[in-house]
């Protein structure tokens, strides 16, 4: 059910959760609802609420968390690693690093910035109100570091990388939470830079869009920052896990790169996408006062990386405050390896719930937000166990297992079974189901 979500490939495998029509949203003002005067207060800024919000109490109390600036977080040692990778390797003729490192951009951003910058286009599923934490129709949590990559390059970087925290609404399991880390990079070129002192330009004539090509890109443009971006993030892979490690490339899409490519490496016998990446699209460049050059951006998932490097089996471990999880990393020297050891792997609960939805109204989300804001870090996953659609009303229901597992000490058999009232009940009255 989970994808990288700008790829348009996979969108199939989350047309569960877009049953609804997707509304068009902008930042122009033509949502401007505001509810009765509600505010949300948020970095020391007040937010009007309005019919677009979905930021929830739950969600606004991780973002002062920083666990990406927290010393010696495994969140934090991913970052430095790479940080350090991307200043040692790649540096210019005086030896300076060539990339510049950006860790504390603000979170909230303006639709703008997040959608429009990168031409998301209206209409893509992306923007949908079930997958985003809206604040309202003009800002937003940022879902992904690439909400910065224009302003970054107005600011006259043309190398540089941006960690930070991003926000999306998704299902929950082990390996997926509403919050989690990115770091962007990128790097622009201007025409000597890429092609020395050989043959070659940067733009071209025809303007012709291909397969393999922008239209103001030459080809020869496309194969030398393709070269570039997988050298330099293939060295990145083999620096964190390995000159051993398997890699391999396939062609993906984003609307703001093209051509796009994602890298995926193979550890304790499976594939594992790491990043997306892809010749940036000209307008970016052009926005941001740099039409001249052309370059590349990616996109790393660090809970993953980190997961994979450290062996952690769950991504709320991240958030975990106990001293037994962030002790293991303490005193972690640079570029050496650790495997973490569960502190107390508690034994899990199951409990299902079967209810009605009316058709075309339930949005699977919605649904697993409401479980995640009730059993916050108690819920380690949220199965669709079955569907069934009755022939006579033709009403559909569903039944669901939820697995309640704290990281850190065992649950009691009440506190489990009022938590999961506590959701059966919510659910009826937000969700207009009806419990079977
Ligand atoms: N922003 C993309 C995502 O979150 C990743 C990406 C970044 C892809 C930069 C291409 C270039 O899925």
């Amino acid at each position: 059910m989970h994808c990288i979500r700008f790829q348009c490939n996979k969108l199939i495998l989350i047309s569960y959760t877009h049953s609804k029509p997707l509304q068009h949203y902008s930042n122009s003002s033509q949502h401007n609802n505001i509810h009765n005067n509600v505010t949300i207060s948020l970095l020391d800024r007040e937010y009007p609420v309005d019919n677009l919000t979905t930021i929830t109490p739950t969600i606004l109390s991780k973002v002062d968390r920083h666990l990406h600036n927290q010393y010696q977080h495994p969140i934090e040692i991913i970052k430095r690693r790479i940080v350090s990778y991307f200043s040692h390797k790649w540096v210019d003729s005086n030896g300076d690093p060539l990339f510049k490192s950006f860790d504390n951009f603000s979170p909230v951003v303006s639709l703008e910035q997040n959608f429009d910058s990168l031409r998301v286009p209206l209409d893509h599923v992306t923007r949908s109100k079930s997958d985003n934490y809206y604040i309202n129709n003009q800002f937003m949590l940022r879902a992904h570091t690439s909400a910065h990559q224009r302003d970054t390059i107005a600011l006259g970087h043309s190398q540089f990388l941006v960690t930070g925290d991003v926000y999306r609404r998704d299902e929950i399991d082990t390996k997926h939470y509403p919050v989690f880390h990115q770091m962007e990079g990128v790097e622009l070129f201007t025409n000597e830079e890429l092609f020395g002192n050989e043959q070659g330009s940067l733009f071209d004539p025809l303007k012709e869009e291909t397969e393999e090509k922008q239209a103001e890109h030459s080809l020869e443009t496309v194969l030398a920052i393709e070269k570039n971006l997988k050298y330099k993030l293939e060295s990145l892979m083999q620096h964190l896990f390995g000159n051993n490690l398997q890699m391999r490339w396939s062609g993906t899409y984003f609307p703001f790169t093209h051509p796009s490519y994602e890298l995926e490496i193979y550890w304790n016998d499976k594939w594992l996408e790491v990043l997306g990446s892809g010749v940036m699209r000209q307008h970016i460049l052009v926005a941001g006062g740099k039409g001249s050059k052309a370059g590349y951006a990616f996109g790393l998932g660090l809970e993953r990386l980190a997961m994979i490097l450290f062996g952690i089996p769950d991504i709320r471990l991240f958030w975990s405050k106990d001293r037994r999880f962030i002790d293991q990393f303490i005193n972690l020297q640079e570029n050496s390896s650790l495997n973490y050891k569960p502190f107390s792997l508690q034994p899990p609960a199951m409990r299902d719930m079967s209810f009605w939805i009316n058709n075309g109204e339930f949005e699977m989300n919605d649904f697993h937000e409401i479980v995640r804001d009730e059993g916050e870090e108690w819920i380690e996953n949220v199965e669709l166990l079955d569907e069934y659609q009755s022939p006579e009303t033709r009403r559909k229901s569903l039944c669901f297992r939820i697995t309640y597992r704290c990281m850190e000490r065992t649950l009691l058999g009440e506190e489990i079974q009022e938590l999961h009232t506590r959701i059966t009940d919510r659910l009826q009255k937000e969700m207009s189901v009806s419990i079977r």
